[in-house]
């Protein structure tokens, strides 16, 4: 049994981290691959509540190998922090955590552009988590100014800085002149200091040394001799820079067209795709949401779902289940199955309501568009089923869920066309329903 992988069908925040940290006993090795501390992963392991960003869930399972794979962009503080906190918590994290050696690096710049290029003239800024992924991407993309993890132990590493920083302050400077005061990041005046940059970040590599690999060596050496892979994806498919809501999406693949890119694996390895949804749904940042509730219902579904980001802590923007949107990016994954997460949040609501298709200038249309201005102008075309009143918290077993849960969940697989496998009714371990 080879690869499986976990990807958000929504904009993020569908509590993959559970289902993966479930599927992890299963599997030898659990795969990052794309996006960097922009994710937040909550995972609750033996009763207690551990909040991941850049580790892979797998760290919990003292078996597993972790794997942070090239197509991740890494802020070595960040990641420290991490360490440091699951170590001070028990984790144990050596040998079992890897880090690619292609993967890129997140310095200070890239903090300062994210910043900047998010309030500079901006009517509806993409709204970003200002963990400096946009920027770093650039650079990947760009070449000349990237830095790599295997670059940090490279011996003219400290002319890398140099020169990168004298090319940045250059632009910054050129760019500032341009800013009024208010678009100022505070510090920015002063120069990059390339010197204090390469002391850190040497620090940072001392620390780091030891976990840093040819990931995609081993990954594909773990191919051939037949190991059970867990690719766990970061944000949700509608966030794919190429296949989203552009430009309202993350700067990495993160539908399940990233895995094989962004790990090195070939596609044809995965064997089974597990798309995760919300019964609802939920987005962070700019960008339109054609099911959005501006009303008593978002804020409800805030408050019993706790929708307030794990890294950023905004509120998030929550509505009704869009299954126009889920469908689409159910096939742009090449979902097997669903795993639909937090429906004990619409407990005690009298009617529920599923967007099956939109009305985009006075035509229905069942598909997703590519064009943000007609998204915008979608308006959702809403099928209302019954609620259920009683907590479902407790429940275990598929047939005890109330007859109006089974019917909203029948009518999720059915719209989307894929079965669902697992509900989930609450954060714990043992709070999830085997369809
Ligand atoms: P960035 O990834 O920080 O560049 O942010 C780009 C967009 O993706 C913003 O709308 C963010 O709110 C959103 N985003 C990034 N990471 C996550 C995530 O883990 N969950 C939900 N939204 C995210």
């Amino acid at each position: 049994m080879p690869g499986t992988a976990i990807i958000g069908l929504q904009w993020g925040d569908e509590a993959k981290g559970k289902i993966v940290d479930l599927l992890t006993e299963q599997n030898e090795i659990v795969v990052r691959y794309q996006g960097g501390s922009n994710a937040g992963h909550t995972v609750v392991a033996n009763g207690a509540k551990f909040k991941l960003s850049l580790i892979p869930s797998g760290i919990f399972r003292p078996h597993v190998q972790c794997v942070i794979a090239g197509g991740v962009v890494l802020d070595p503080a960040a990641l420290l922090k991490e360490i440091d906190s699951l170590v001070a918590r028990g984790i144990n994290i050596g040998s079992n955590l890897m880090i690619s050696d292609r993967t890129h690096v997140i310095f200070p710049w890239h903090h300062i552009a994210d910043w900047m290029f998010n309030n500079i003239g901006n009517d509806e800024p993409i709204g970003t988590t200002m963990r400096g992924i946009g920027p770093c991407y650039e650079d990947k993309v760009g070449r000349s100014l990237a830095i790599r993890v295997g670059d940090l132990f490279r011996p003219d590493f400290k002319e890398l800085v140099e020169h990168v920083a004298g090319v940045k302050n250059r632009l910054f400077l050129g760019l500032t002149d341009h800013c009024d005061n208010t678009m100022r990041i505070p510090g920015l005046d002063a120069e990059l200091d390339a010197e204090a940059i390469y002391r850190q970040y040497l620090g940072y590599a001392e620390r780091l040394r030891s976990y840093v690999a040819d990931t995609t060596n081993y990954l594909l050496d773990a191919v051939d001799a037949d190991k059970r892979i867990l690719f766990e994806g970061a944000q949700g498919s509608l966030l794919d820079i190429d296949h989203g809501t552009f430009p309202y999406v993350t700067s990495s693949n993160s539908s399940g067209v990233g895995i094989s890119g962004g790990s090195g694996v070939p596609s044809h390895f995965l064997k089974k795709i597990i798309g995760i949804v919300k019964a609802y749904t939920t987005r962070v940042g700019g960008g339109p949401c054609p099911t959005e509730q501006n009303n008593d219902i978002g804020q409800r579904i805030r408050e019993r779902g706790n929708e307030f980001g794990t890294v950023t802590k905004r509120p998030r923007r929550c509505g009704w289940f869009d299954a126009v949107a889920v469908r689409y990016s159910a096939r742009l994954s090449g979902v097997d199955v669903l795993s639909v997460m937090l429906l004990d949040v619409l407990s005690g609501i009298d009617c529920l309501q599923i967007c099956t298709a939109y009305e985009i200038n006075g035509q229905r249309i069942e598909h997703f568009p590519s064009q943000i201005e007609y998204l915008r102008k979608a308006v959702p075309i809403y099928e209302t089923l019954s609620g259920w009143q009683e907590e479902i918290t407790g429940i275990t077993k598929y047939d005890d869920l109330p007859d109006n849960a089974k019917r909203y969940i029948k009518r999720i697989a059915e719209l989307i066309g894929k079965p669902v496998e697992i509900v989930s009714v609450g954060s714990d371990r043992q709070q999830t329903v085997f369809v």
